[in-house]
């Protein structure tokens, strides 16, 4: 239901079963019955009132992916909702929090299997002024899915823990492959919500122009010729042309351990583009001011360590600052409105995206094999990319009290230990 500034809504996390492949029944667990989940599609000012009822056989939370909301909303580890129980979340949207965002459960050790089993919904913030309200708007939910031959989803296997887990299909909407029809420009807002998958988008002989990133427009158009989503990250694109052409996931190497398949490219959805009237691009979207010089300075060093594995995925170590996630302990402290310089440094083999609960941060710089590069993209963000010996320099500046967490966005390394708490006063 929707009142002015008020949202009200009720997801009930339950088990259910869906066809995804045609005539094969998978056995699912689902917010309201769908794969992907409902969409929240709400306003800056909006007060959002949203009761979850766990029907799962297990604890769960509901984590506002991006979102500026108090620690105490945002269903982090330590908040779990009984099986059978139910509670309500609310929160109001500041005004210049519009952007690209999406909810997922974060029980601590089961966000993995909860996520791979269907729970993730999208969650949209509109601006009261959008200058891009005057186009067309898709929406591309990117999962994947680890089917076994009878239809079930698959347990993770240990080189899925290690990994993270890909599936052998991937999904855009809950569906493979699909076919969509586009009339001069269009608005595509774009999820990856797989666990570790890499999207490496391409749209070969059409325009794509970059307007977006997870928290919200950027200052103005950009042109891209390719978009590497990491998992968990947002963009939003204006897409045109002229003719037939596949969305594509280009191949693209993370480091992968193990004895894995080589990488492909894979075709997610075919488009026929046709011209249509050209409608207006504005050259400027909104304003963007740098957050600052930062007076306080952090430091996360991302590694893994498998000396010690067994077949017991728990073995695998993965580390930020050399610990495994501890729910009782503090790693980080902040003060609100303090901006800081956050040095992320990826001290592991593979890729590992960055993400951190409840405030938007910006990319100030890369150094990656004794070269360091200026951000160019004045952008919003709250999950980045870390390659393997790269550190990323990231500019954030928090805006409420509270404890919230930090973490590796390949679903598994989170819930292998890849997560740290920040305690902000
Ligand atoms: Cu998508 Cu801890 O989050
Ligand atoms: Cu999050
Ligand atoms: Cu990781």
């Amino acid at each position: 239901s929707k009142k002015p500034g008020q949202f009200v809504a009720t997801l009930r996390a339950a088990p259910t079963v869906v066809q995804i492949k045609p005539g094969v029944r998978t056995p699912v667990w689902t917010y309201n019955g769908s794969v992907p989940g409902p969409l929240i599609d709400v306003h800056e000012g909006d007060t959002v009132t949203i009761k979850l009822i766990n029907q799962l056989q297990q604890p769960t939370t509901i984590h506002w992916h991006g979102l500026p909301v108090p620690p105490e909303q945002d269903g982090n580890p330590g908040s779990e909702i009984a099986p059978g129980k139910s509670r309500t979340y609310r929160f109001t949207l500041p005004v210049g929090s519009a952007g690209t965002y999406w909810f997922h459960p974060h029980p601590h050790g089961h966000t993995a299997e909860q996520v791979f089993r269907g729970l993730a919904g999208l969650f949209i913030v509109r601006a009261k002024a959008d200058p891009l309200a005057h186009l067309p708007e898709r929406h591309l939910v990117f999962s994947d899915l680890k089917l076994q031959t009878n239809g079930r989803i698959a347990e993770n296997s240990m080189d899925d823990w290690m990994n993270g887990r890909e599936g052998q299909f991937v999904l855009v909407n809950g569906h493979l492959q699909p076919t969509l029809q586009v009339l001069g420009r269009q608005r595509w807002r774009m999820w990856n919500a797989c666990s570790a998958r890499y999207l490496r988008l391409k749209l070969p002989e059409q325009s794509m122009i970059q307007v977006g990133t997870d928290g919200g427009l950027l200052g103005a158009p950009h042109p891209v010729t390719e978009l590497l989503l990491a998992p968990g990250e947002r963009a939003e694109v204006l897409v045109s042309g002229d003719g037939n052409s596949a969305l594509m996931a280009l191949s693209y190497d993370r480091g992968k351990m193990g004895d894995m398949p080589p990488e492909h490219d894979i075709p997610l959805l075919h488009a026929h583009f046709r011209i249509g009237v050209p409608a207006e691009l504005p050259q400027q979207l909104r304003t963007i001011e740098p957050l600052g010089t930062p007076t306080a300075q952090k430091e996360l060093v991302f590694s893994e360590d498998m000396d010690n594995m067994t077949d017991d995925p728990a073995s695998m170590k993965f580390m930020i600052n050399g610990k495994v996630f501890d729910m009782n302990r503090v790693d980080l402290t902040s003060k609100v409105g303090e901006v800081e310089a956050w040095t992320l440094r990826n001290d592991s083999d593979m890729d590992h995206p960055f993400h951190l609960h409840g405030t938007q941060f910006q990319v100030a710089e890369r150094r990656y094999k004794g070269q360091t590069t200026p951000e160019k993209l004045l952008a919003w963000r709250d999950t980045v990319n870390v390659r393997p010996q790269e550190s990323v320099i990231i500019h954030v500046a928090q805006q409420q009290k509270g404890r919230r967490v930090y973490h590796c966005h390949i679903i598994e390394h989170e819930d292998l230990g890849m997560m740290g708490q920040l305690d902000v006063i």
